[in-house]
């Protein structure tokens, strides 16, 4: 349940918002009553209202808007709001607003980027979890929204993954801990959260078209297990996914939505449709409750059409209800039917109110995820943190030094209320006299394209040249003065944009960022000669103008950009190198390969500097074939807005990297989990098949023993840490995991013990993995302190699905216990029978 706090109204009634132009009143407090307190005879205090007693007495069309999703709200946020359901103002039920998610809220006029949640899950901590939580709750609700469409909880199956940015894990228990603090967290604001996409919705390439074909174990051992844990925290929406499951669309899916959601774990609130995910009318009768977007942005199912069956007979009006019901419901939890009654809106009454946006306190979260977050995967001879000479004279190589990269492209793109630059925040930090100089090095934000080179003229259409319209779409013909590589990109400001090359799709992405230009490069090999680009571009700013730029870096900057990044490495006691890449709902990598020839970068100023520092600024696993030429290597991922700041302080060692990997890191595209299995992934003929099983991730590693680049659980720190003493007692329902962990430094630091469970023997029905992640738990020591650790082992991680009984049974026997510092370093070792 949520736990809501009361809080008296706030000033924020009537406040405008600027935006684009547009003047938005955002109501801080809706006061539904007109009527002074007991004048009209009517009760003032809150009567209680069932949602049913409601829906008895709506019209058909009233009932029938709560079932789809609609574009016309009147007080339309131009950047953020992705749905808008406007409620019975004739019965006081107020209006939902709705928006993405989950990487901070996106919301207008702009809100925090939060580091993305892969981020957030490497810290392992479940008390951030329900920090981070509580500031897209608190952000959403200051903003004017109701229900945020966060968090995702689909497993990190595969590397290529688009938006596994946007998820956790390849762990199912990460998955499930860091889920539930996090809904929690989002709801103890009052904001509904909306666990999504259900499920199976682990891949980019033909989302919307594929069938994942996922055998009953896997399904209920690995992806469904965080979306139960959402149930548990109380969701209250779940949004079902655009592909199909065992041969069914997720949002006509009875088995998911009704066996598997209602009846097997109790859910109570309410399905919604991803954007469009909504395939016939009849799929209310399968459990979905919601289809959004609704047109004109979406087909329209639950509208004419459902009203039409209802009409006709056939689809029981009873299902309608139902849904609404439902709906309703939720918006009763959430103190949001408060003002609602069957007679007209209660006088006098106020709906909760909204918080204040708080960008100071949202921001010191941000960056302690960030912080806490960040992986520290390689630190030869304690080159981090940078002290001494080290830390006076450095060279900064790398775009994302000087332009950040806070998050990944797509619906979870967040429009920052103020972004940390790196490059700034290093400057300061190295302090008065120390030199910090800054390279591209690979220049991706690039020059103008010449009119010289293009047909048509330069693309350049910012400022008081900004478009007046939403959508750009152009091909041009470029020339290429030489054969070479070329670093294309559109840049422009809300909007989603694709590249294209001699009719070839090289790029796209898109970015909510409003204020700031941002890109979608793609590094293509062109001859000399002529060539077809096509620039298309869709805003998403109503009534506002569109920015928009092709830029390049041709092959000769290129080279001199390289030369001056190299030999500024050479002359600097340090050389730090930003890298990243634009992972992107939508698509799919096609490489776990560094982008836009950065492998080539760091080689080369590696080979120029002894004392090489790697920044990733990247939404995964990703290969890094100058791994031994190079001191260190942190992992940021995409680290929000504050990442700046809490990358100085990393680097100088203000704060210690807190965050171990969540995900394996592959040694390359030959050793994954895909690797030379189409059928397993992208799939074949529009099928997939989750072939693997229960043996996702470092399991898999395990059970074929495939070498890693890094192991799932791994990372650094400033600090050492020593394990012993473990002691594992059979408790009812579980295990009780008792051991030793010792800061062996002269820092403080952060470590993550994790225990690891063996199989059960004698189970023949199931398959099992060599370990799985059976518990975990965050520690933070002093230099020198010992602490005793106990992690309790809960009954669910000794069970196993059985698909021939269609339930959890427990294994028998002598499992083995490993306890350590990821899944590949575990020193202590215990055998136990957990039923004795
Ligand atoms: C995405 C969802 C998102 C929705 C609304 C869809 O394309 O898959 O994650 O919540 O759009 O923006």
């Amino acid at each position: 349940m949520a736990t809501r706090r009361t809080r008296t109204p706030g000033p924020g009634r009537g406040r405008g918002l600027r935006l684009a132009g547009v003047l938005i009143a955002v109501s801080g407090v809706a006061v539904l009553g007109v009527a002074p307190a007991g004048s009209s005879g009517q009760p003032t205090a809150h009567a209680p209202v069932r949602p049913s007693r409601l829906v008895a007495g709506m019209t058909l069309e009233e009932r029938l808007s709560f079932v789809q999703g609609r574009w016309d709200d009147p007080r339309q946020q131009v950047i953020g709001e992705s749905g808008y359901i406007p409620g019975v103002a004739r019965l006081g039920i107020p209006p939902l607003r709705m928006s993405d998610g989950p990487a901070g809220t996106r919301a207008a006029p702009d809100s925090t980027a939060m580091p993305v949640p892969v981020a957030l899950a490497s810290s392992f901590d479940d008390d951030l979890a329900r920090q981070y939580g509580r500031v897209l709750g608190r952000d959403g609700r200051a903003r004017g929204l109701d229900v945020v469409l966060a968090p995702m909880v689909n497993t990190i199956r595969v590397p290529y993954a688009g938006r596994d940015f946007e998820s956790y894990s390849e762990d199912p228990l990460v998955n499930s801990r860091m889920v539930g603090q996090e809904v929690r967290g989002i709801q103890d604001e009052g904001l509904i959260a909306t666990t999504k996409h259900f499920a199976a919705n682990n891949q980019e390439t033909d989302r919307q078209t594929i069938n994942a074909n996922v055998g009953e174990q896997a399904l209920h051992e690995v992806e469904l297990s965080g979306f139960e844990a959402a149930v548990q925290a109380g969701t209250g929406s779940v949004m079902c996914s655009y592909n199909k499951v065992n041969g069914t669309h997720s949002c006509g899916n009875d088995t998911l939505l009704t066996s598997v959601l209602r009846e097997q774990w109790g859910f109570r609130g309410w399905v919604m449709s991803d954007w469009s995910a909504t395939h016939a009318p009849t799929d209310i009768l399968r459990g979905l409750d919601q289809d959004m977007p609704g047109p004109p942005l979406g087909p329209d199912y639950f509208g004419a059409p459902l009203k039409a069956a209802i009409q006709n007979g056939s689809i029981p009006v009873t299902a309608l209800d139902r849904s609404v019901t439902r709906i309703l419901g939720v918006m009763e939890r959430f103190g949001l039917l408060r003002c609602a009654s069957a007679e007209g809106p209660v006088p006098g009454c106020s709906l909760p109110a909204r918080p204040r946006f708080d960008a100071a306190a949202s921001n010191a979260v941000a960056q302690r995820v960030a912080e806490d977050g960040a992986v520290l995967l390689r630190n030869k001879g304690d080159a981090l943190p940078l002290t001494g000479d080290a830390a006076r004279d450095i060279a900064l190589v790398g775009t994302p030094a000087v332009v950040p990269v806070i998050g990944g492209r797509g619906s979870s793109s967040v429009n920052p209320t103020s972004v940390a630059v790196p490059r700034d925040e290093i400057v300061e930090r190295a302090g008065r006299g120390a030199q910090v100089s800054y390279h591209p090095g690979v220049d991706t934000v690039g020059t103008v394209i010449p009119g010289s080179a293009l047909s048509g003229g330069a693309v350049d259409h910012t400022g008081d040249g900004a478009l007046p319209t939403r959508s750009y779409d152009q091909t041009r013909t470029l020339t290429a003065p030489e054969d070479g590589d070329y670093l294309l990109s559109i840049r422009s400001t809300v909007s989603n944009r694709t590249l294209t090359v001699d009719g070839r799709q090289v790029a796209s992405g898109n970015s909510y960022r409003n204020d700031t230009l941002t890109g979608t490069s793609a590094r293509v090999h062109l001859t000399a000669g002529t060539h077809e680009i096509g620039v298309k571009v869709q805003g998403y700013q109503e009534g506002s103008k569109l920015s928009v730029q092709l830029t390049w870096t041709p092959p000769q900057a290129a080279r001199a950009d390289l030369a001056s990044a190299v030999s500024a490495a050479k002359k600097a006691r340090t050389a730090v190198v930003f890298v990243y890449d634009e992972q992107t709902e939508g698509a799919d990598r096609t490489t776990l390969a560094l982008p836009h020839g950065q492998d080539a970068l760091v080689s080369a100023v590696a080979k120029a500097n002894r004392n090489t520092i790697v920044v990733l600024n990247t939404g995964g696993a990703v290969t890094m074939p100058w791994l031994s030429s190079v001191k260190s290597v942190l992992d940021m991922h995409y680290p929000g807005q504050r990442g700046g700041a809490a990358t100085a302080r990393l680097l100088f060692g203000d704060a210690t990297p807190g965050g171990r990997l969540t995900q394996t890191f592959p040694l390359d595209d030959a050793h994954t989990i895909v690797s030379g299995l189409p059928r397993r992934y992208p799939g074949v003929d529009g099928q997939e098949e989750y072939s693997e099983g229960v043996l996702v991730g470092h399991r898999w590693y395990d059970r074929q023993k495939v070498k890693t680049l890094f192991p799932f659980g791994y990372g650094l720190s400033y600090t050492t840490f020593a394990y012993s003493d473990l002691k594992v007692v059979p408790r009812p329902g579980g295990l009780e995991v008792g051991f030793r962990v010792r800061n062996t430094g002269d820092r403080a630091g952060q470590e993550v013990p994790q225990v690891y469970l063996g199989p059960s023997p004698g189970v023949r029905n199931a398959e099992q993995p060599v370990r799985k992640l059976a518990g975990y738990q965050k520690v933070r020591l002093r230099p020198g302190e010992s602490r005793r650790v106990t992690i309790t082992v809960s009954e669910r991680q000794l069970q196993y699905w059985d698909s021939s009984v269609h339930r959890w049974v427990t294994g028998a026997g002598v499992r083995d216990v490993r306890v350590g510092s990821s899944s590949q370093d575990l020193p202590l070792h215990r055998k136990v029978d957990p039923s004795r």
